[in-house]
């Protein structure tokens, strides 16, 4: 007989919290049980899962025991508060949020690039960023090739990327901008809509983002190459569902492009368009792969490679990542805290 898990998702009435449902549902995932949390706010109403409904719990007030395997996403603060309580209990947590991503000792993992990092884990294993996420694979078969130099990554993320407040907020501007009225700006820190914002998140001291630095420390933490020289700029576009980014890598040796049309052919989780095809967000939006398109060579330096990477944020950049994730831990028999 099988063995199936009970389950617990905090931020379930987000917008990565409602793909973790459909994900969990698509891949046939083995659950026993369900149980769906979120703030005071939500708390009492009911998402529907396969055939049943199922009501939302208050976390501050939920008794979390018999909890086997928890998906986080609800924002940093909420998992720094409630980690601890589902790791009382003994459940695995696979956390969506930048809270731990950066701790030594929490695993941050895309299932394609590095899954024996999760031989270590303690009970907290780390998603990565959403836009970190979609480059690992790709980066991982280019430095096969001829060795990683030097990374500059340009994102395009969409609305959705900041949850469903950042979706509501883009259509409504669009409606008023269409009406001639003065649109409202909460979540992005100007007008998205008919533009574009060169910042996402808050400005570090260094000059980039925290969403710049994110893509910088979480590329050198996944792939294992601490000194990696990456430099990335973040912007915020107005379509809903899907990043892209606009990626130039020099590689330290030598190589043929057939060789890195090859690697990337191969890639697991990646789709090389080819014939001068490429992927743009409505392409990818529902798709679990990393699609490549604009691949050529940088003919400004001698290592050099441009391509275009598409991802749907909220399925490979989060909730399809994370029950990867799950299904590597159920694989390795790694379902369980390690207490020692
Ligand atoms: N969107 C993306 O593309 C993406 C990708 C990767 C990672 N992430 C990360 O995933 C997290 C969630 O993102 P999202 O896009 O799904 O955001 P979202 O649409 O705003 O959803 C937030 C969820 O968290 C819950 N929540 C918020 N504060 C809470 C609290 N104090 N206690 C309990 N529940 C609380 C909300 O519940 P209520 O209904 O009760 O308010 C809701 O279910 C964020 O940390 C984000 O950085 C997002």
């Amino acid at each position: 007989m099988s063995i199936s898990y009970n389950i617990g998702i905090l931020g379930a009435t987000g917008a990565v919290g409602e793909e973790l449902l459909t994900v969990l549902a698509e891949r046939d995932f083995p659950v026993k049980s369900l149980r769906l949390f979120a703030s005071e706010r939500s708390a009492g109403t009911s998402l529907s899962w396969q055939d049943q409904q199922i009501k939302v719990e208050d976390i501050e007030k939920a008794d979390l025991n018999g909890i086997q395997l928890a998906f986080f996403s609800a924002g940093g603060e909420a998992s720094k508060r409630y980690a601890g309580r589902f790791l009382e209990v003994g459940a695995v947590i696979i956390d969506n949020t930048s809270a731990f991503r950066m701790e030594a000792a929490v695993p941050l993992v895309v299932p394609e690039v590095n899954p024996e990092a999760l031989e270590q884990h303690r009970g907290l294993i780390a998603n990565p960023n959403c836009s970190t996420i979609q480059l690992m694979a790709p980066l991982k078969a280019l430095h096969q090739v001829a060795g990683l130099k030097r990374v500059v990554a340009s994102t395009y993320q969409s609305s959705s990327g900041a949850g469903r407040k950042g979706m509501d907020e883009l259509r409504d501007q669009v409606i008023k901008v269409l009406r001639f009225e003065d649109p409202n700006t909460k979540v992005f820190p100007r007008r998205l809509a008919f533009d574009v914002i060169p910042q996402i998140g808050s400005f570090e001291d260094s000059g980039d983002t925290n969403e710049e630095e994110k893509m910088i420390n979480e590329s050198r933490k996944i792939l294992s190459l601490p000194e990696l020289k990456v430099s990335t700029t973040c912007v915020r576009v107005p379509t809903f569902i899907g990043h892209c980014v606009s990626l130039n890598v020099e590689l330290e040796q030598g190589f043929t492009m057939d060789e890195i049309n090859q690697a990337l052919e191969h890639a697991e989780g990646v789709l090389l368009c080819t014939d001068n095809e490429w992927p743009s967000t409505v392409d990818v939006v529902g798709q679990d792969d990393v699609w490549v398109g604009r691949l050529r060579r940088d003919r400004s330096v001698d290592n050099g490679v441009n391509l275009w990477v598409a991802a749907d944020n909220l399925r490979k950049g989060a909730a399809t990542n994370a029950i990867q994730i799950a299904e590597c831990l159920i694989q390795k028999d790694l379902v369980q805290v390690k207490l020692s």
